[in-house]
């Protein structure tokens, strides 16, 4: 008895006293399989790109394994379906047209590149993905959340964003950084709706991030780029320790579990 006692304690305390440094590396790669889902969003001239491409200098500089993408697009299909939605050529689209475009684009992206990349554990960062569709179609064309809700069950189901950052800027700034682009030959389709139509949209990410505020981070994008990045940076950081925080629990558990030890 006493020896199977001993024995017993001895199993224990392996596992225990030696839980944080032990299952450091397993629980980076538990995490990693799990993949995490960051999203970039916000006006049009907000500044996304350039920090969505620092900010993924900043993951692959911590060792992640980063897929990058944008939307709408990111795949052939995807591109071409771009192609239709923003040409000026294209015209006026029913607004219950190009939210399903939007989300044919999506179901392509999601299908080939990002629940692949999810499922190997990579870090998927995506410029723009389906809050957009809230913020734009949903409050810019007025259809309503309800209706963006019913796409985003059926295509997007339970592979949602871990973190989006929405980078805040009055519309009327982020319109004339966009029209004083150099690299921009001219606005696109929807770029050209009118101040109006982005009012919309803003008010529409900001009443999302207040029904989201888990998820959904606003930050200011009137400050430096140096600084706007670093609160990106530590946005991103503390999502990331907390994956790895709750993979850690999760492989306490399940040692303890297996051994028919007690957990707390
Ligand atoms: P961008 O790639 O330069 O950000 O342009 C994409 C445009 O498409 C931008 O004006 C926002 C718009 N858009 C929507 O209206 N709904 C969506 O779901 C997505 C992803 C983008």
């Amino acid at each position: 008895m006493r020896k199977n006692g001993i024995r017993n304690w001895k199993v224990a305390s392996r596992y225990y006293f030696r839980l944080p440094g032990a299952i450091g590396r397993t629980a980076v790669r538990r995490t990693m399989q799990a993949g995490v889902f960051i999203t970039f969003e916000g006006l049009d001239g907000s500044g996304k790109s350039t920090q969505l491409r620092r900010a993924v200098q900043f993951l692959r500089r911590c060792g992640h394994r980063v897929l990058v993408t944008r939307e709408p697009g990111g795949t052939r299909t995807g591109e071409r379906i771009r192609d239709i939605l923003l040409a000026s050529k294209t015209g006026t689209l029913a607004p219950m047209a190009e939210l399903a475009l939007m989300y044919a684009a999506r179901a392509q992206l999601l299908e080939e590149s990002i629940r692949p990349a999810l499922a190997r554990g990579d870090v998927v960062v995506s410029d723009r993905f389906n809050t957009a569709s809230f913020a734009y179609q949903g409050y810019g064309r007025g259809l309503g959340t309800a209706a963006v809700r019913a796409f985003d069950r059926l295509i997007c189901g339970r592979t949602q964003p871990d973190l989006t950052i929405v980078l805040d800027l009055d519309p009327e700034r982020a319109l004339g950084r966009a029209l004083g682009d150099a690299r921009r030959p001219r606005l696109d389709r929807i770029e050209a709706q009118g101040l109006a139509f982005h009012k919309r949209v803003r008010a529409g990410y900001l009443a999302l991030a207040r029904q989201a505020p888990r998820r959904l981070k606003v930050v200011r994008a009137d400050q430096s780029v140096e600084a706007l990045q670093a609160e990106i940076q530590a946005l991103m950081g503390s999502l990331l320790d907390r994956r790895e925080r709750d993979s850690k629990f999760k492989i306490q558990d399940s040692r303890f579990k297996n051994r028919g030890l007690k957990t707390a």
